[in-house]
Parts: structure tokens; sequence; C-alpha cells
């Protein structure tokens, strides 16, 4: 949700629900609120706020009475499954039109419409029924402008049109919770590779370990070759620090969650770039850990889309 818009638009209330297998949750917004110190039990720093969750298909029912109510809200939801993504654009007074409905269902709640909107459907309309259910059309039909010739205006009604949250350029792969990622098949020097990487986007870097332990979990499953080595967008910068591309820094310290037991470990005197590195011999286990290397080694490389 743009939690901005809603600040913006006052103690909004928002119900949101996320369906998991076989469980249903609805969310009670209570905007500009925090928990007290006292009740917090743990934390976590994400980069999306359904990071945590895994498997969650999130989502999302919003009051439909009130968002009609405000008018022609966007609401923007992103649902994470295994390996995909979706937004939702809503047209609030629309539904779809006869000749493009494909299927239809009436439920309890409007999330379910959304939540039956799976394979093949691209689109799903919802209607309130009185007394107390909802009427949702389902369309598998695509049309490069939705307003004009998918939707119709329909009182009372709303039609959530999905959309992949992240399309990934060609050559590029969805990885869970890391974004699109291209593997080069091509071996380069540090900066040519950073130079390589395709248009819109950059050697991958890693604001949060939760970023770097997804995108070590889908290299340990797509490149299992011992010895097998990606540079990305780390740096051995000249004040000695360990410098993302982006900005920000990580610590050369062991244990690290982040670095391979004997890295970092070039001579001071070679400039050294970093890596991910696959070492599957037992006493090292680099599982796609950090390794540096001197700048001028040719490696593949991973870039992510930005
Ligand atoms: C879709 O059609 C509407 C109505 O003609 C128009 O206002 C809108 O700009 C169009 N959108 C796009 C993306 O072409
Ligand atoms: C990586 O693995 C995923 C799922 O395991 C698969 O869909 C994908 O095609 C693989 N990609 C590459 C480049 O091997
Ligand atoms: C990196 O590779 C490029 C292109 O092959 C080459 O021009 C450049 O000199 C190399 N740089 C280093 C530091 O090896």
């Amino acid at each position: 949700m743009d939690l901005r818009l809603l600040a913006a638009l006052g103690a909004l209330l928002c119900v949101c629900c996320s369906i998991e297998e076989g469980s249903a949750y609805t969310f009670r917004t209570f905007m500009g609120a925090e928990i007290a110190a006292t009740a917090i039990s743990s934390s976590a720093v994400v980069q999306r706020p359904t990071l945590p969750f895994r498997q969650v298909i999130d989502f999302c029912k919003m009051d439909l009475r009130l968002l009609a109510a405000l008018g022609a809200l966007l609401c923007v939801c992103c649902s994470v499954e295994e390996g995909s993504a979706y937004t939702f654009r809503t047209f609030m007074g629309a539904g779809i039109a006869a000749t493009a409905i494909s299927t239809s269902a009436l439920v309890q709640r409007p999330c379910e419409c959304r939540a039956l909107c799976r394979d093949g459907c691209v689109a799903v309309a919802i209607r309130r029924q009185p007394p107390r259910h909802f009427h949702c059309s389902f369309t598998d039909k695509t049309f490069a402008n939705v307003t004009t010739g998918l939707t119709v205006p329909a009182p009372d009604s709303s039609v959530f049109y999905k959309r992949k949250c992240l399309v990934c350029l060609p050559g590029f792969m969805l990885v869970n919770n890391v974004g699109c990622i291209y593997v080069s098949t091509v071996a380069l020097n540090f900066t040519a590779a950073a130079a390589s990487c395709p248009f819109d986007s950059q050697l991958f870097t890693a604001n949060f370990l939760i970023d770097f332990d997804a995108m070590r979990e889908y290299l340990l499953k797509n490149f299992t070759t011992s010895g097998t080595f990606f540079w990305i967008g780390l740096i051995h910068a000249p004040d000695s620090t360990w410098q993302w591309l982006g900005g920000g820094t990580i610590p050369a310290t062991h244990p690290s969650p982040y670095w391979g037991q004997i890295d970092p470990n070039e001579p001071a005197t070679v400039t050294s770039c970093v890596g991910m590195y696959l070492n599957t011999f037992p006493q090292l286990s680099y599982l796609y850990h950090l390794a540096d290397a001197p700048c001028a080694t040719a490696s593949k490389f991973l870039c992510k889309q930005i």
C-alpha cells in the first residue's frame, strides 16, 4: 500500500488479508502508530514489507466502500509467491466488460476474489452483492489499454488488474526475494564486468543479509560446480573498507555471514575485488560466500536489474 498516500488521507482504515496455504489473516491498520517499546518481542530490517514471509501470498482486501467513497484511489499491492510477484492496479467504479468475462464466482470477502485470480486470470472485477456476498468476474483477456479495452463503468465495483511486479528483461531470471538477475556467460575482469552488465542493470549488491542469502540460495541450486566464482558489486575501497558499489560497507571480521572462512585474504599490495564463491571442499565450505581476488582476474559476473 502506498503508506504516504494513505497517511495523507488521515487515519484510514485499511484491511488486508494475507492468504497462506490453509490460513487467512486480516490486518487492521493504525496509521501513524507504532508498537510500544515494552511490547516488542523481535525486530528486523527488510526491503519490502512482505519479505520476512517467504511463502506469503499477500493480500489484500481493501474496504471497498471506503475506497469507493475516496474516489479513484490507486492501490498497489504486491503478492509474493514462490518465484513470482504481482501488483494489482485498481480501477474504482469499474467492471469487466461482459464480453471479456471468462468465469465468475460468489464469495464472502473481496480478497477471496483476488486470491482466486490465479493462472491465466489477468483481472478480476469485484461487485458487492447484498446482503453479505461479493461477486467476482474473472477475465483471461489482455488489452494494451485496460481502461478502454477491458473495463466498463460499474458503480460500487472495482477491477483489480494483475501485473507482474517485476518484469524481468530478456536474459534475466526472477530470483525469489532478490529481483531480476543476469548471469554472464563470459568471463571478464572486474572493471570490464561492471561495464558489461546489460542495459538497466548493474553488478549485484546486497543491501541486507537477507538479499545476500537469497542470492546464495539461488546460486547453490543452479550453479553446482565447485570452484565457480562470480564478480558482484563489492570492492576493497582506497580507505580499506569493503564497499558496495551502490553505497554501504560490510566488515571483514570473522565469524561472518558474508565472507568465506579465509577471506578476504589478498595481500594489501593487490587491488582486490569481491565475488561469490563456491568451494565444496569440506574444511572450507564456501557456499557462495565472499572471496576477494585481484580485480584483473577474468570471471563471470552477476548483474541485477534496476
Ligand atoms: C487508454 O485510453 C484512455 C481513453 O481513451 C486514455 O485516456 C488513456 O490515455 C489510454 N491509456 C494508454 C496507456 O494509452
Ligand atoms: C535456476 O533454477 C531455477 C529453479 O530451480 C530454474 O527455474 C532456472 O531455470 C535455473 N536457471 C538457470 C540459469 O539455470
Ligand atoms: C580489463 O579488461 C579490459 C577488456 O578486456 C581491458 O581493456 C582492461 O585493460 C582490463 N583491465 C585490467 C585492470 O586488467
